[in-house]
């Protein structure tokens, strides 16, 4: 459930119209609903609430300081996985000893800067990265909380450029390694393991890839703790789905993956973290554009959009299915017809939906991309020069912008000339 809904034949977000807002912003810009990212977030602490846990939000999803700053508090952690991403929560208020370090390319200085300013751990991808995290650590005088991501060779069902525990995907180490691994970690004075990490894939829509996957995690559990280590923590990653297609799709409830949680991994006694991003985001977010024209082409109508393949990238990257709603409440049994709705970069692949059923739409209409909260703004570009779009915050009755749309002056200011120009 999200809060975008029509009311008086207009769609509201929260309280507010968004053509109140977008008269006021001006399009294209993306809208988020404070309301619906605490309840996501709140769904997830609810699934949880059987045993200690703490949900660190993938803050990849969308990074706003406004939005991190909701859920910072609401008692959310963070998943960061750049030293960018570390800056950003610290800025927002989460205190290092809630922020989890993901991601395979950890460099020697975002190793120092989360080791000065805190971390709850850092989620080890490879024997190398542990090898220079030690060395770091202590060259600092201090000992890194660990734990090894471990790549359980499960197929997580999802589009492969976002599946990631497979053998063949450059994430984690292989699990059958795991206790040689936490057997050289044990030797090294800079390291000390807290944990095991996992995460498999994105937009997971079905609950059993998760399930063999727990399922190894908790034997790797017992092996290592049979070999002498000490494991607190699981980091279960993120990756729940959301419903993009609304009425056909019904990806599981996050009360149910908690369940398959307390099920597979209940009895270990550990302290269950988790890292979703979309399911907290997606639904929260819109992305709010205008038709410039509607053009007819040999046997196809084209929408064509201010917003386009920079501002919202996944159905260009993914082949990604939005729900792309106008503004205006159709009338019920209204009549539809297929349109091909596109933005305005020079590539064919800056087309978000083909032969789309949609009301007759026509110039200066507005229309709103939904579940569009994740991964859109925060992949978003300025390609063409065209600007990074607001983005907009909505709480209840009030709305603010809490990203501004640059000027053409200060995207060209930049860039600096060399001497010699
Ligand atoms: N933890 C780790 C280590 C991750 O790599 C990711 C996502 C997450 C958590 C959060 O997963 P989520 O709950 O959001 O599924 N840009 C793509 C999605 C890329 C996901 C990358 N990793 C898209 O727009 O579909």
């Amino acid at each position: 459930m999200d809060h975008f809904l029509y009311r008086d034949g207009a769609l509201h977000a929260e309280d507010v119209p968004v053509a109140e807002i977008a008269a006021e912003v001006g399009t294209p810009f993306y809208l988020y609903s404070t309301a619906t990212l605490t309840r996501h977030f709140q769904l997830f602490d609810d699934a949880l609430s059987w045993g200690p846990h703490m949900v660190c939000y993938a803050m990849k999803a969308a990074s706003n300081q406004a939005v991190l700053r909701i859920l910072a508090q609401c008692g959310a952690g963070m998943d960061v996985v750049s030293g960018g991403e570390y800056a950003r929560a610290i800025a927002a208020g989460v205190s290092g000893d809630k922020i989890v370090f993901s991601g395979v390319g950890k460099t020697e200085e975002e190793m120092r800067t989360a080791l000065s300013g805190g971390i709850r751990q850092f989620n080890l991808e490879s024997e190398p990265e542990m090898e220079r995290l030690n060395r770091v650590a202590l060259s600092m005088g201090v000992v890194a909380p660990v734990a090894v991501r471990v790549n359980p060779d499960v197929d997580a069902k999802t589009h492969a450029k976002i599946a990631t525990g497979k053998s063949e995907n450059k994430f984690g180490i292989p699990i059958a390694r795991a206790r040689e691994v936490y057997a050289r970690i044990a030797q090294l004075k800079g390291l000390k393991a807290v944990g095991i990490d996992v995460h498999i894939g994105s937009q997971l829509t079905d609950l059993t890839p998760y399930r063999l996957a727990f399922e190894k995690v908790g034997q790797l559990t017992d092996a290592l703790r049979a070999d002498g280590h000490d494991i607190q923590r699981l980091d279960l990653g993120g990756g729940l789905g959301i419903p993009y297609a609304r009425g056909n799709e019904a990806p599981p409830l996050p009360s149910e993956y908690g369940a398959l949680i307390r099920e597979t991994l209940g009895d270990k006694g550990c302290e269950i973290e988790i890292e979703p991003g979309r399911l907290v985001a997606g639904n929260a977010g819109i992305m709010v554009s205008k038709v410039i024209y509607v053009k007819s082409g040999e046997g196809r109508d084209f929408l064509i959009l201010d917003g386009a393949m920079n501002d919202l990238i996944r159905p260009a990257m993914y082949d990604a299915y939005h729900d792309i709603v106008p503004i205006i409440e159709p009338e019920a049994g209204a009549e539809q017809q297929p349109y091909d709705i596109v933005g305005p970069v020079c590539e064919s692949g800056d087309t978000f939906a083909r032969q789309r059923m949609m009301p007759p739409l026509g110039e200066g209409d507005l229309v709103a991309f939904r579940s569009a909260g994740a991964y859109g703004a925060a992949m978003s570009s300025e390609y063409n020069t065209r600007p990074l779009i607001p983005e907009v915050l909505v709480n209840g009755h009030q709305f603010a912008v809490i990203r501004p749309r640059p000027t053409f002056e200060e995207i060209i200011n930049r860039d600096t000339l060399p001497p010699w120009l």
